[in-house]
């Protein structure tokens, strides 16, 4: 598990050639505004190979923040994540990892019937109740949870997961209410307050795709403020020490995919200026902030499209640091007022060596930030 006192080490070994805020508070200690991520990929032994010399390299070249998923490259990704972080010669209590569950896994490749898959080897096993899916294909009960939980540490081969994500807990809008996803994650968070407290995970949050993005009125909307009473009331039900685990959330965020900061879509409990039960909405972002969560975002360069010249809009192209315009859309993510980190996805070395130079150049101030919009 990530400590302290190995990442404020990292971060004095590694700081030096790094701009401004490069290094930021997340979890015990500090973490890498630059992260890398494991999502995209085929299922195949020689980008296993790719990935694995991407993240060593990352990992010795100044980014401790290492992120992936159970389902991810039908479960090949976290094998791969864990040899790195195993083989690596830094320090494992230096890196964050983060992993999520929620998408049932393949086990390393892609099944001729997947529908036969799961109910072969989640529903007839009793692993997952008919009930528990969603789209076929998303769970998070508590106890799936559980078991997914245990599937990711075998895979990773490691003592501890340093950020356990929900993963796009809107999935589960498609067969349930929003009141009954906010009980069940209300009970899933539950489990992970005793995770929490068995030492098998550092924090908890949520990874989302449209979630926080989206209005209010959406389908796929989800209240941060409501989630967030979920987690107190599971750490206050389990007894936890320190109110409750749930730290951090995920979100696309780029150029392109601005919302977290433009839409004002998150409501704090309480009274507004009209009489009316909740406060005036905020962005996703400030209502992270004030809340003390740590904001992570995914997409940072918009699964590769940002990363070629003339994809971000030229003026707001101008106002950002850095040589190339991978470098540049990764700069605006991690500007981004109340973002910790920024991931990015990368399985070529000498994408990892411009991702990791985006760090060179310091981020924008907020009120520059702000002015992109005006
Ligand atoms: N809902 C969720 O929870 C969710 C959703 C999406 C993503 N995520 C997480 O966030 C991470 C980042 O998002 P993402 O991977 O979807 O998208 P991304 O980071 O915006 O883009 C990754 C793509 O960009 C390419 N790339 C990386 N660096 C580049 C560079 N310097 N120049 C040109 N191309 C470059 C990569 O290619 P190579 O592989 O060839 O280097 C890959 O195809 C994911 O890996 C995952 O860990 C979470």
């Amino acid at each position: 598990m990530a400590t302290r006192e190995a990442l404020w080490d990292y971060r004095d070994e590694f700081g030096d050639a790094f701009g401004r805020t490069y290094f930021r508070r997340f979890g015990p200690g500090v973490v890498s505004s630059v992260g890398i991520g494991t999502y995209l990929g085929d299922p195949t032994p020689a980008v296993d190979d790719d990935y694995r010399e991407a993240i060593d390299l990352a990992l010795r070249s100044g980014v401790n923040h290492v992120d992936t998923a159970v389902n991810y490259r039908c479960g090949r990704a976290e094998r791969v994540v864990g040899e790195a972080v195993r083989n690596s010669p830094i320090d494992r209590d230096a890196i964050v990892v983060a992993t999520k569950g929620g998408f049932l896994p393949f086990d390393g490749r892609r099944p001729d019937d997947p529908a036969e898959f799961v109910r072969e080897q989640f529903v007839e096993p009793g692993i997952v109740a008919p009930d528990d899916l969603a789209n076929g294909a998303h769970a998070i009960a508590p106890d799936y949870l559980g078991w997914s939980l245990d599937r990711s540490l075998e895979r990773l081969g490691l003592d501890a997961i340093d950020c356990y994500y929900v993963h796009n807990p809107e999935t589960q809008l498609a067969t349930r209410s929003r009141d009954a996803v906010y009980d069940r994650l209300e009970a899933a968070f539950e489990a992970l307050e005793r995770r929490r407290a068995a030492g098998d995970i550092g924090a908890y949050g949520v990874a989302t795709w449209d979630a926080f993005r989206v209005a209010e009125d959406h389908e796929r909307y989800l209240s941060l403020a409501a989630i967030l009473a979920r987690a107190e009331a599971a750490g206050e039900a389990v007894g936890s020490d320190d109110d409750h685990g749930f730290d951090a959330i995920q979100l696309p965020f780029n150029v392109a995919m601005a919302d977290a900061f433009t839409r004002r879509n998150q409501r704090a409990p309480g009274v507004d200026s009209d009489g009316d039960a909740d406060a005036e909405p905020v962005s996703t972002l400030e209502f992270a902030h004030e809340a003390g969560l740590s904001v992570v975002t995914s997409a940072s360069i918009g699964q590769g499209d940002l990363a070629v010249e003339g994809a971000i809009p030229t003026d707001v192209d101008a106002t950002l640091a850095g040589e190339t315009p991978a470098q540049r859309a990764l700069n605006f993510a991690r500007s981004a007022p109340g973002v910790t980190s920024s991931l990015v996805g990368a399985s070529d070395l000498d994408h990892v060596r411009e991702n990791v130079a985006a760090g060179t150049f310091d981020p924008l101030g907020a009120s520059a930030f702000d002015a992109v919009f005006e």
